[in-house]
């Protein structure tokens, strides 16, 4: 495992552990009961201290070793640090409301780190060529230059060296289509297309 995918594993449980701790609660104010909202907020006071820690080093982390930074994630991004001081008020003064719209604004961020996990395929015009044929180059250029590199060298976001693959054809374009570990699936390219743009990281970026 690369340092890359340790820190977003890490990024991802202690995101599910923050999320878990903050339903709880939630559930707790709801339904009146404050002594038990009481005495698990104390129980959880330091794991939820060293969550919160690690959930923003490994986001920062993170963020710095992305490609490109998407409005979506900075949409992600407000939408965290805005639940925060409403979490903080909202169980201070035992605000159902407030509560619940941190405890919502919380999953709604989590949503957004889901839906990110698919990348659009981007085909633009020169994707066909004149002759009606695949552009691979473009498709390539639009589609993995963001994290491989022209040259397929860069490693953006823990990206493998395409010069040095070894996979074939069919795999290089399933693991397009599917992904694989922290490398997102491409959607919305047709096989052909994943075909075309497999066989031009073998025959121009590999061994190059
Ligand atoms: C968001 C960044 C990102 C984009 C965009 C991206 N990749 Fe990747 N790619 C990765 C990462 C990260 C890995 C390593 C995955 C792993 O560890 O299993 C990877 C691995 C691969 C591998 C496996 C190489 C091997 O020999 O094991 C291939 C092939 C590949 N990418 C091709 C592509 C192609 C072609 C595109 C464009 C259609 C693309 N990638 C777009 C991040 C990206």
């Amino acid at each position: 495992m690369t340092t890359f995918e340790i820190i977003k594993k890490t990024h991802f449980a202690v995101v599910t552990i923050f999320f878990l701790i903050y339903l709880i609660k939630t559930a707790l104010l709801l339904a009146n009961k404050n002594e038990e909202l009481q005495s698990f907020t104390k129980k959880v006071k330091i794991l939820e201290m060293l969550v919160s820690f690690l959930f923003l080093a490994t986001g920062v982390y993170l963020m710095f070793q992305l490609p490109e930074i998407k409005p979506l994630l900075i949409i992600k991004i407000t939408i965290v640090f805005l639940s925060i001081p409403l979490a903080v008020v909202g169980f201070k003064k035992a605000n159902k409301g407030l509560a619940t719209l941190a405890f919502v604004l919380i999953l709604g961020a989590f949503g957004i780190g889901e839906m990110m996990k698919n990348k659009k395929a981007v085909v633009t015009e020169n994707a066909v060529n004149a002759d009606g044929s695949i552009n691979a180059q473009e498709l390539y250029s639009a589609n993995c230059k963001s994290c491989h590199g022209d040259n397929g060298k860069l490693n953006m976001a823990g990206a493998f060296d395409l010069s040095t693959t070894q996979l074939g054809n069919d795999s290089i374009a399933s693991i397009i289509l599917n992904g694989r570990n922290t490398m997102p699936k491409v959607n919305g390219l047709t096989q052909e297309q994943a075909q075309a743009i497999a066989a031009y990281v073998n025959t121009n970026i590999k061994g190059k």
